[in-house]
């Protein structure tokens, strides 16, 4: 592809992927229902909640994990990065599939970006409408975090 085509291209992949998520805003869905907790910047807080940032990348070696938490919640006990936190984390299910492929693409694409797996594609409704159909237990999330530590 040549050099004037390709911004072109990149421009057209993103109204693409913004089209496929309904263009819902991710970043409106993080701050008015995950920011409390895990904070603007994904920094998390002692306590309360883990860090979005910087911690997901790995995590994307199964797949569903990420946006299976999101749907189904979890409460117990999580160690990241070292610290143990042992809080609820609520589940989504309410959102519609636009806004939480939106909201887990923004946590991804802004505060993991540089670590996010070279064939990593970004999700969509249609991987929630699928996942909600056989929503991941508890069991299943712990196990699929083990697998990626
Ligand atoms: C009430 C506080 C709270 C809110 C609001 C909240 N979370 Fe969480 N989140 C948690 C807690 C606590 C955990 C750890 C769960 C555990 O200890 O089992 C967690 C875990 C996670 C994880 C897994 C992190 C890891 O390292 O495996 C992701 C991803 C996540 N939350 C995303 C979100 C998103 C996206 C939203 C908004 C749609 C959100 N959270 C809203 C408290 C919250």
């Amino acid at each position: 592809m040549s050099r004037r085509l390709l911004p072109l291209a990149l421009a057209l992949a993103l109204a693409l992927i913004a089209g496929l998520a309904g263009a819902a805003d991710g970043k409106a869905v993080y701050d008015t229902h995950c920011a409390s907790c895990h904070q603007p910047d994904g920094a998390g807080a002692d306590g309360l909640a883990p860090p979005l940032q910087g911690t997901l990348g790995k995590r994307l070696a199964v797949r569903q994990y990420v946006p299976g938490i999101v749907l189904t919640g979890l409460a117990g006990k999580m160690v990241s990065k070292g610290v143990t936190y042992t809080g609820m984390m609520p589940s989504w299910a309410q959102l519609a599939d636009t806004e939480l492929a939106a909201v887990v693409n923004y946590v991804l694409g802004s505060f993991n970006a540089a670590e996010l797996p070279a064939a990593h594609t970004p999700f969509t409704p249609e991987d929630f409408a699928a996942l909600r159909a056989s929503k991941p237990t508890a069991k299943q999330l712990r196990a699929w975090r083990a697998e990626t530590d």
